[in-house]
């Protein structure tokens, strides 16, 4: 897939799948992340062979990743992680990372709507999204787009600085998503993105 799209101030952006070539820009791309926006990732996407291990896993089908790009650099990436096991087939995980720069334009719900297509495509029924407790810009998204707070693990993981902090995880079924992701797009004049 590759999606010419544009954001709330008019940049103009491509969001399509990750490939091997983007190891350099993606690296690149973490590397710019604020340390507040970088703290709560699960791991330490600014060392190399974390990086290629990540772009390695869409090779086996444990994630499809997108990334947007803005005159050629990597601005946002987005995962949604199946877990390959039975039990779980019909879930889908989904990850977000928008560049400071570009963020409150529209592009994490850009990423997410791209990121429900895949997963509608994998027959995923139902999305998850986990996140740390200070991570409050993921909880307002999140909830902007119909996921609900399902359970709170209490000072269950630890941020890159090893301090712990809750886990929340918040769900809601792909069509629900779909319901709402149309209404969020179909409000106000931003319209012409979709
Ligand atoms: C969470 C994140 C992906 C949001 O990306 P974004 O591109 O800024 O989001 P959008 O512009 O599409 O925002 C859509 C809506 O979400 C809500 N929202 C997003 N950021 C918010 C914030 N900082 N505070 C309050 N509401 C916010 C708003 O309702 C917003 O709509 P509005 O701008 O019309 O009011 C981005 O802040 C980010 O990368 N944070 C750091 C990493 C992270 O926490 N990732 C989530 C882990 S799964």
């Amino acid at each position: 897939m590759h999606k010419n799209l544009e954001l709330k101030d008019h940049t103009e952006v491509v969001i399509r799948e990750m490939t091997t070539e983007d190891l350099d820009p993606s690296l690149a791309f973490f590397e710019s992340l604020s340390e507040a926006d970088r703290a709560y990732l699960r791991r330490d996407v600014t060392k190399r062979e974390v990086v290629e291990r990540r772009i390695a896993e869409c090779g086996t089908g444990a994630a499809r990743r997108l990334v947007a790009i803005v005159d050629g650099r990597i601005v946002a990436d987005g995962t949604l992680e199946l877990s390959g096991e039975d039990w779980k087939e019909h879930v889908g995980e989904l990850r977000l990372i928008v560049a400071g720069p570009y963020q409150r334009q529209g592009l994490g719900v850009l990423m997410a709507r791209e990121l429900y297509r895949l997963a509608i495509a994998a027959s995923v029924e139902e999305i998850v999204v986990k996140m740390m407790r200070p991570q409050i810009a993921a909880q307002s998204i999140f909830k902007r787009l119909g996921f609900r707070e399902e359970a709170v693990l209490p000072d269950y993981v630890k941020d890159l600085e090893g301090k712990r902090h809750d886990m929340i995880v918040m769900r809601c079924d792909i069509d629900a998503l779909w319901r709402e992701m149309e209404d969020f797009l179909s409000t106000g004049d931003w319209q012409r993105t979709r």
